[in-house]
């Protein structure tokens, strides 16, 4: 399906993943189409609405914005549209949705549309999975013009892992070029769909819902990270191969009871992890003490302090192919913690400190030729020059830079800019280039990526 010329409408619900329909609109416009965008209330919560009425060009339908310009908003876009988008779609919305509700713009457009309708749902994995949201889907999909695409599992915006993940922009916007919807010219309104949809394409699952009346309705999960172990199978990159991650933060005692650390949550070690194991590796991490919870199949060895971590990592390393330095790591210590706590004496208290082993340099100074080595450098100003200089000196084969510089992103929370610096092949500077704005997921396939490319495919065993 050629979308050049395509009008889309594309409804905006409240969730987390609300962010990635920004990419979504830029890249359905890449292809000619035009987009103008309805949310809920709740959604501009998330992303405010005068980033999509920009992106667009176009004002945005809200519940109470532009009621007087434009009073019939609920009617006019719908039959504007050659096809209507909800994406992120909430649970609540689906809910709506599958129950007549119409209570704002989303679900009014949804009532009033007579254009094909395409959900992509996104939520936590325990609501994906509640009877009430399953039953729902299913009311859904036996609508007429109405196609549910399917959550793909990975890490979600909980920090959990499981079903439940919006499905890719690009891969939504594949769906919709594959053919499977029955789009008609633009200028056929209104029209009746009760025909039979075009064959599926290549996202479409071959079964029908039988109360569909036969229609193809369900995209099956993209191959994103997953819980699930297929390291058996010698097809994957990493299949026969082992990664070690150092992760979460490090905790460096000033007595008993009190410490020097920093605020890494663990979710991007998770998101390596999970990354990892879906392409075949087998996982070791060395973990300090951080929140997230690594799926299973990765073995953890715990440690505190990175003199620890140090030590955990240098014994480790000969048994590895790949290794990660994702920790948060302390630079300094206290020079001594003390024996017992320290009493509040209301003096000045001076705490001397010395410089960590840097783990970095000394895993690239022991590695084998074979072996790859990424460093992590979480930087807050002059990104480049920092990274460039951070790669020079440890002498590892990749740096990960990374900016907790939007709102959201960074330390606990799922989204990040970040830019993978390689080394210049005639050895000089690196070039770095423009971080992006992704999902720790996201973040862990462009790693993932890299050292697959780097290792090259696995040894077929003799
Ligand atoms: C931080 C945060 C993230 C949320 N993410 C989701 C989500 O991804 N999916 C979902 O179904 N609900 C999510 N919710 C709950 C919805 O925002 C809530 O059900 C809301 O009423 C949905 O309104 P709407 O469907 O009218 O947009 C989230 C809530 C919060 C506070």
């Amino acid at each position: 399906m050629d979308l050049n010329g395509k009008k889309i409408l594309l409804g905006i619900t409240g969730g987390i993943a609300a962010y990635k329909s920004c990419e979504l609109l830029r890249l359905l416009q890449k292809k000619g189409a035009q987009v103008r965008v309805a949310m809920t209330e709740e959604a501009t919560r998330f992303v405010a609405p005068l980033t999509f009425a920009s992106l667009s060009k176009c004002p945005v339908y809200l519940k109470d914005g532009a009621v007087e310009a434009r009073p019939f908003q609920h009617i006019d876009f719908p039959r504007w549209a050659d096809l209507y988008i909800v994406v992120p779609c909430t649970a609540n919305a689906i809910g709506k949705f599958a129950y007549g509700l119409a209570d704002d713009p989303v679900s009014l457009c949804f009532m009033s549309c007579t254009c094909p309708r395409l959900l992509a749902p996104a939520m936590n994995v325990a609501m994906y999975n509640s009877p009430a949201v399953k039953r729902n889907l299913e009311t859904l999909r036996s609508f007429e013009n109405t196609y549910v695409l399917e959550s793909p599992a990975g890490e979600l915006a909980c920090g959990e892992v499981g079903s439940g993940r919006l499905m890719e922009p690009a891969d939504i916007v594949s769906f919709i070029e594959g053919g499977s919807l029955p789009l008609a010219p633009a200028a056929c309104h209104p029209r009746d769909f009760s025909c039979h949809p075009r064959a599926g394409g290549d996202l479409l699952a071959a079964s029908a819902t039988p109360s569909s009346g036969g229609h193809p309705r369900n995209a099956p999960a993209a191959p994103l990270a997953s819980d699930s172990l297929p390291e058996q199978d010698p097809s994957l990159p990493g299949h026969g191969r082992r990664v070690l991650i150092t992760a979460g933060r490090t905790e460096e005692a000033i007595d008993p009871v009190r410490y020097i650390s920093n605020r890494s949550s663990g979710k991007t070690a998770v998101a390596l992890a999970s990354v990892f194991l879906a392409n075949g590796y087998s996982v070791e991490v060395v973990a300090g003490p951080m929140e997230a919870q690594f799926p299973g199949g990765a073995t953890v060895h715990r440690v505190r302090s990175a003199c620890e971590m140090h030590q955990a990592v240098m014994e480790r390393l000969p048994q590895v192919q790949a290794l990660v330095h994702c920790a948060a790591v302390a630079d300094y210590r206290p020079k001594e913690a003390a024996a017992e706590k320290i009493k509040d004496s209301r003096n000045q208290l001076v705490l001397e400190l010395v410089p960590n082993p840097n783990i970095l340099r000394d895993s690239v100074a022991a590695k084998k030729p074979d072996q790859v080595v990424v460093g992590f450098a979480l930087e807050t100003d002059h990104f480049a020059e920092h990274a460039q200089e951070k790669l020079k000196k440890s002498g590892a084969d990749a740096l990960l830079l990374n900016a907790p510089v939007a709102k959201d992103s960074g330390f606990g929370f799922d989204c990040v800019n970040y830019a993978l610096v390689t080394p210049a092949a005639d050895g000089s500077e690196a070039a770095v280039p423009e971080m992006q704005l992704g999902s720790k997921v996201e973040l862990a396939e462009t790693v993932v990526g890299f050292i697959c490319g780097r290792l090259g495919a696995p040894q077929k065993a003799k």
